[in-house]
């Protein structure tokens, strides 16, 4: 029996020197593909900057560009597989989630290097599945917003970036302070948002005000790697509670009325569409 080992993090060479594209050895995100995608594979992929450090994963500014010809700038989320990354989302998320082959169990199992790298790669698996998924949702007419996966290599995960020309990243609903009306729009498309994912039977599993960011007034799921079959998990009704529980506490406390925001009757109504009741 062969084994798969886990492919290296492309895009950039060790010294950060800008390289050949990484889109030729990588899978693609879904169709049909947003025109400011480049496929070319003459085209260069040049490190920015880091956008966020984080526990899990780290999220850098890659810029893909063909030499003379056009430039775009993406997110790259790469997972960490090192011995000190706490994933607090390997326990209960997994529950379910196959793995072939027992050996590989077993490295994951006992975090071996191998085991970790694979961890990682899985997680950067599930990240853009459920981001194609939703994707295409969103390109049927479903009122959702996900960036675009890109392309998925390894550990790495590469995004459309949601931001500005100039590399500056979309801030988090965290850190807005909306007025009345914003604030009123931005929990309507919160809604909206759980009642799509909720129809497809799924959940956020760890939606936040830290997990949105706002752009331009629409607001943008990110994040996605533990997306929860509400049905299948045993503990679906648990994640589809927090998370509702968790945004409807945010903007109660920027100021929206209770009675407006009804986060028991949304939670309902989205148990009764993901067939939980
Ligand atoms: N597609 C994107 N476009 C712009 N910025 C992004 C994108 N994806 C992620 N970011 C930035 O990187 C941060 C971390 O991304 P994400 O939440 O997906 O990773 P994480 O591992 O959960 O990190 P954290 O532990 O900080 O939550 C986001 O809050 C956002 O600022
Ligand atoms: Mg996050």
């Amino acid at each position: 029996m062969s084994f798969s080992t886990p492919e290296p993090t492309p895009c950039l060479s060790p010294d950060d020197e800008p390289a050949w594209s990484s889109w030729g050895a990588a899978t693609h995100g879904p169709l049909p593909r947003p025109d400011w995608v480049i496929t070319a594979l003459g085209a260069i992929d040049t490190e920015l900057g880091i956008l966020k450090t984080g526990k899990e994963a780290d999220v850098h500014l890659v810029e893909r560009a063909v030499p003379d010809g056009p430039a775009v700038q993406m997110a790259a989320k790469r997972y960490r597989s090192s011995e000190h990354r706490m994933f607090h989302r390997d326990a209960g998320y997994v529950e379910g989630r196959r793995v072939r082959r027992s050996r590989e169990t077993r490295a994951m199992a006992r975090r071996t290097d191998f085991g970790r790298e694979l961890l990682a790669g899985q997680w950067a698996g599930a990240e853009f599945d459920a981001l194609s998924r939703l994707w295409q949702l969103s390109t049927d007419g479903a009122p959702l917003v996900v960036p675009y996966p890109v392309q998925l290599a390894g550990t790495e995960v590469m995004l459309e970036f949601v931001g500005e020309p100039d590399g500056s990243a979309a801030p988090r609903l965290a850190q807005l302070r909306p007025d009345g009306d914003q604030l009123r729009a931005l929990w309507r498309q919160t809604v909206d948002a759980l009642e799509v994912l909720a129809g497809q039977g799924l959940g956020h599993g760890d939606l936040s005000p830290y997990n949105a960011l706002v752009h331009h007034d629409r607001l943008v799921l990110i994040d996605l790697p533990q997306v929860v079959d509400l049905v299948a998990n045993p503990r679906g009704g648990e994640f589809l509670e927090r998370d509702v529980t968790v945004m409807a506490r945010w903007f109660a406390a920027r100021g929206m009325p209770e009675d407006e925001l009804r986060a028991d009757l949304l939670l309902e109504d989205l148990q009764y569409q993901a067939g939980l009741r």
